[in-house]
C-alpha cells in the first residue's frame, strides 16, 4: 500500500515500554505518518503515568512539540486493573527517567478524538489504540457522529490460538475494558486488529536489543534499555528467547503492511462471563455466519519487522 500522502494517525496509548517503541517508530516514519496527537489512557499503569510517559517519549525522540492529551482515568464501567509486574512501577522501568518539560494539553483527549474526527476530511483519520479500549468508546459514545468518520483502527489486542495474557482467556487490553472494545468491534469502523497470536512471534532477542544498541545514540539506548527490563517478564513465563514486542505492531502495519498478514473474520468480545470476560472470540475457521468485523493478523516477518524498527529509530 503506498499513498502520496502521509497518513493522519491518532495513538490512543497506555506507555508501556512497547507502547513507547510504538511511539518512536511513528515519529520516525514522517513520509507514511501525519501523528495528529497522542491520547494517553489508564492501562499498564495509572493516567497519570501514562501521560507523563507519553510526553518522556516525545522528548527522548526530540520532539517536545507533540500534542499529548489524557483520556480516561479509568474504564467505562468496572475498576482499572493494571500491570506494573510487567511495566514497573513507573510503566517505563529500564532507564532512567526524567519530569518532561513538554505540556500535557488542556483538552480532554476524548474531546481530541471527537473534535479531530469531525474536523479533518471523513476517512482520513486512522486511530491507533495500543491500550484498552476506553478513550475510543468513549467518544464514540459522546459523538456518534465521528463512527463514521473515521478511516480505520488499527488496534493491538485480543488473542486466539495464543490464548490470554492476563487471564487464560483474556489479553489485557481486552481484558481491562471490554465493554469498551465490544462498543468498537459491534461499531462498523474498519478494524485491523494485532492480536497476541502475532505479537507473540515478534520476540525481542538479544541481537535485536543490541541493533539497537549499535545505533549509539539516546533513543537507542533508551529503546534497549526499556526492553531489557519489559522482556524479562514474558521470558521468564513462557520460557522463550525473548518477550514479545506487541504494540509496534500496529504502526509497522501501518508503514509496511506486507510484513503482516492475516484473515477477515468476526470478532466478537466477551462481557458477560467472569470466567472468559474479556475473550475475544474469532471466528478464525468461519463456524458462524456472523459477519465479518476485522482483518485479524495471524502472522508477521519478524526479521523484517524489526528491521524496520532499527532502521527508523536510526533517524531519531
Ligand atoms: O497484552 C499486551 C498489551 O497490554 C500491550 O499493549 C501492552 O502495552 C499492554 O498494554
Ligand atoms: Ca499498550
Amino acid at each position: 500500500m503506498t499513498s502520496t500522502s502521509p497518513r493522519k494517525i491518532i495513538i490512543d496509548t497506555d506507555p508501556g515500554q512497547d507502547d513507547a517503541i510504538a511511539i518512536l517508530l511513528a515519529l520516525a516514519s514522517p513520509e507514511e505518518l501525519d501523528l495528529l496527537g497522542i491520547t494517553c489512557v489508564a492501562g499498564n499503569v495509572p493516567l497519570a503515568r501514562t501521560q507523563t510517559n507519553a510526553r518522556i517519549i516525545c522528548e527522548v525522540a526530540g520532539r517536545p512539540e507533540v500534542k499529548v492529551f489524557a483520556g480516561r482515568d479509568a474504564p467505562l464501567s468496572r475498576p482499572l486493573v493494571t500491570a506494573e509486574a510487567v511495566h514497573g512501577k513507573t510503566g517505563l522501568d529500564g532507564p532512567d527517567l526524567f519530569d518532561p518539560k513538554m505540556p500535557l494539553q488542556t483538552q480532554a483527549g476524548v474531546d481530541f478524538i471527537i473534535d479531530s474526527l469531525r474536523q479533518e476530511p471523513a476517512g482520513t483519520v486512522t486511530l491507533c489504540p495500543l491500550g484498552p479500549l476506553t478513550n475510543i468508546a468513549a467518544a464514540f459514545e459522546a459523538a456518534p457522529d465521528i463512527i463514521g468518520r473515521v478511516q480505520e483502527i488499527v488496534l493491538m489486542g485480543g488473542a486466539y490460538f495464543e490464548v490470554g495474557n492476563i487471564t487464560p482467556a483474556a489479553e489485557f487490553n481486552i481484558y481491562v475494558d471490554p465493554e469498551a472494545a465490544d462498543i468498537v468491534m459491534k461499531s462498523g469502523v474498519k478494524v485491523t486488529m494485532m492480536p497476541l497470536d502475532v505479537t507473540h512471534k515478534a520476540l525481542i532477542t538479544r541481537p535485536r536489543i543490541d541493533a539497537l544498541l549499535a545505533l549509539n545514540s539516546r533513543v537507542g539506548q533508551f529503546a534497549a534499555e526499556m526492553l531489557d527490563f519489559f522482556e524479562r517478564f514474558d521470558m521468564e513465563k513462557y520460557g522463550s528467547e525473548g518477550g514479545p514486542l506487541h504494540d509496534p505492531c500496529v504502526i509497522a502495519y501501518l508503514i509496511q503492511p506486507d510484513l503482516f498478514s492475516g484473515r477477515q473474520i468476526n470478532v466478537e468480545i466477551e462481557t458477560q462471563s467472569d470466567l472468559t470476560l474479556g475473550m475475544t472470540v474469532a471466528d478464525w475457521w468461519r463456524v458462524t455466519d456472523r459477519p465479518p468485523n476485522a482483518l485479524f493478523i495471524g502472522d508477521v516477518d519478524a526479521e523484517g519487522f524489526f528491521s524496520l524498527i532499527t532502521q527508523r529509530l536510526a533517524r531519531l
